[in-house]
């Protein structure tokens, strides 16, 4: 049966893809932040998943203003990415899991989660600026992923309840699945930030500090806030925290956290890191 061995939560923004583009990890303003991943690498490298489930946001690339499905799923070969205007330089192909990614969408419907079958969609940053850090030089070729993307850009957005019951229902479908496989969740986003408006550059990081042990330890009482209790006490953008949450639905046995940093800001974003292991 396929197995969920563990989780990760990471900070996605495009600036972490510039600055390994050029080279700029070990400059005193990001050092704080990458010196945070070489153990969730050494991690990944000895666990060795054979697939990987990203929940994570598009910010337009694929999905724009005219067509935002709530909850999206890939079942494609591979996933390209393409620019986005943000200057990051675009990443070579992703490999995608078809069996597996059909077998978590087929079981969603008919569980009462329509969600959005993708036959073909491009990844954007909320994806692949996540993989370039967990596998740096691109060598994330190996690893099949399967994007799960929630709508947190245009009202009306999924509450963080619903989100988790999306985690829940995924984490359940994964390990129905009769393959011997090895699976490991990211949940990317967050944490408080505002990227425009009156409180753009808008950061708490108290709240932060609270999300990651909740994250951890008492997931429900994050579940309890609504979409605008987020945005008011982490920022417009701060709603990304859904990422992390539907990741933590799917985790239904008992977690033991190994890993974790949080610095703040980077760019306009606190950025939180946790490895989290998962057994039954
Ligand atoms: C930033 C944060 C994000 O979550 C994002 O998607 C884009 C940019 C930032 O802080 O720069
Ligand atoms: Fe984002």
């Amino acid at each position: 049966m396929a197995k969920i061995i563990g989780a990760v939560t990471t900070s996605h923004i495009p600036a972490i893809g510039m600055a390994m583009d050029n080279k700029l990890e070990q400059t005193p303003y990001w050092k704080p932040f990458f010196d945070a991943y070489p153990p969730v690498r050494a991690w990944l490298n000895e666990k060795k998943p054979d697939v990987v489930v990203i929940f994570y946001n598009d910010h337009g690339l694929e999905f724009f203003l005219d067509r935002k499905p709530t909850f999206a799923i890939g079942t494609a070969a591979q996933y390209l990415n393409a620019d986005e205007g943000w200057g990051i330089n675009t990443i070579p192909p992703v490999t995608g899991e078809t069996e597996l990614s059909w077998h978590i969408a087929t079981d969603l419907v008919e569980n009462e989660f329509d969600i959005t079958i993708c036959q073909e969609m491009r990844v954007d940053h909320g994806l692949t600026v996540p993989l370039s850090l967990m596998w740096p030089g691109h060598a994330y070729g190996h690893v099949k992923v399967i994007p799960v993307c929630i709508n947190c850009e245009r009202y009306p957005m999924p509450t963080p309840a619903r989100c988790f019951k999306l985690g829940q229902a995924i984490g359940r479908a994964i390990e129905s699945f009769d393959q011997d496989l090895n699976v490991v969740l990211f949940g990317t986003g967050g944490l408080s930030h505002q990227l425009d408006g009156e409180r753009a550059g808008f950061i708490n990081r108290e709240f932060d500090i609270d999300c990651m042990n909740k994250i951890v330890t008492a997931p429900e009482e994050l579940t309890k806030l609504s979409n605008y209790d987020l945005m008011e006490i982490g920022g417009a953008q701060g709603v990304e925290l859904n990422m992390w949450l539907a990741m933590r639905g799917a985790l239904t046995g008992n977690i033991t956290e190994l890993h974790r940093n949080y610095h703040a800001p980077i760019s306009n974003t606190g950025a939180g890191l946790l490895l989290l292991e998962h057994e039954h």
